[in-house]
C-alpha cells in the first residue's frame, strides 16, 4: 500500500497526549497542508490560529464544557448508557474537551464555500500530523466557546466567521485502537 493509502488507514482520533510541546516548524507544515486543500473557487477560505497558551486553553475548557453539556443532554434519553460513558469521562478527565493538547489549531472560514471546503483543509492537517508522527482529533466540542467575548477577541472572530475543527495536535499518549468501520455502501452502474 502507498504511504497516503496508509496514512488515510491509519489515521486515528487521539485523546490522550504527552504535555510535551510540537515543535512550531511541524505546526507550520500541518497547516501548509491545510492551506493547500481544495477549495470552491479555489476561494481558500480559511484562515488558522494556534492556541498554545495554557491560560487561554484552560478558559476556553471552562467556556466549552456548559456548552457541550447542553448539547450531549439528548443523549441522556436517547443513549442512556453512551452518556453515562461520556458524563464519567467528563469528571475523570482535567480537559474531556481539548484532552490536554499542547496545540490547538482552529480553523476559521467564511463566505460561501467555507461550509464545504474547510473541512477538507482539516483532514489534511489531521493527515500532516500523522505523517510527522503526532496525533490529532477534529474537537467540535472545542468549537463551543463563541458566547465569550473574552475568546473570540483573542480569535478575533468575526461575526461572519464560522469555527471548523479545532483541530487538536500533540504526541501519543499511549496506542489508539481503531474504531469498528463499516465496510463501504458502493453501488456499480
Ligand atoms: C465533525 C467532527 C467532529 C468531531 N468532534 C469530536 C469531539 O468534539 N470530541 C471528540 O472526542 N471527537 C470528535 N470527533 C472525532 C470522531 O469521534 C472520530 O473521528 C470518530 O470516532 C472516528 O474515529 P477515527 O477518527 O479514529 O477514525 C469529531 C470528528 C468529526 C469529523
Amino acid at each position: 500500500m502507498n504511504e497516503i493509502l496508509s496514512a488515510i488507514r491509519a489515521r486515528r482520533s487521539v485523546r490522550a497526549y504527552e504535555s510535551k510541546k510540537v515543535p512550531k516548524e511541524n505546526i507550520n507544515s500541518i497547516i501548509e497542508a491545510g492551506n493547500n486543500a481544495p477549495s470552491g473557487m479555489n476561494s481558500q477560505p480559511w484562515r488558522f490560529v494556534v492556541v498554545e497558551d495554557n491560560a487561554l486553553h484552560k478558559k476556553m475548557i471552562e467556556a466549552a464544557t456548559p456548552n457541550a453539556k447542553t448539547l450531549l443532554t439528548p443523549l441522556k434519553t436517547s443513549n442512556p448508557e453512551r452518556y453515562e460513558q461520556i458524563m464519567k469521562r467528563y469528571e475523570e478527565l482535567q480537559d474531556p474537551i481539548y484532552y490536554s493538547a499542547p496545540a490547538i489549531i482552529f480553523v476559521i472560514g467564511r463566505g460561501p464555500y467555507a461550509d464545504l471546503s474547510c473541512p477538507l483543509a482539516c483532514e489534511n492537517m489531521m493527515l500532516a500530523a500523522y505523517s510527522l508522527g503526532l496525533g490529532s482529533c477534529w474537537v467540535q466540542f472545542g468549537s463551543l466557546i463563541k458566547d465569550n467575548e473574552e475568546i473570540r477577541e483573542a480569535l478575533e472572530l468575526k461575526e461572519d466567521e464560522k469555527i471548523f475543527g479545532p483541530i487538536i495536535v500533540g504526541y501519543p499518549q499511549g496506542v489508539t485502537e481503531p474504531p469498528e468501520k463499516k465496510p463501504p455502501a458502493i453501488k456499480w452502474i
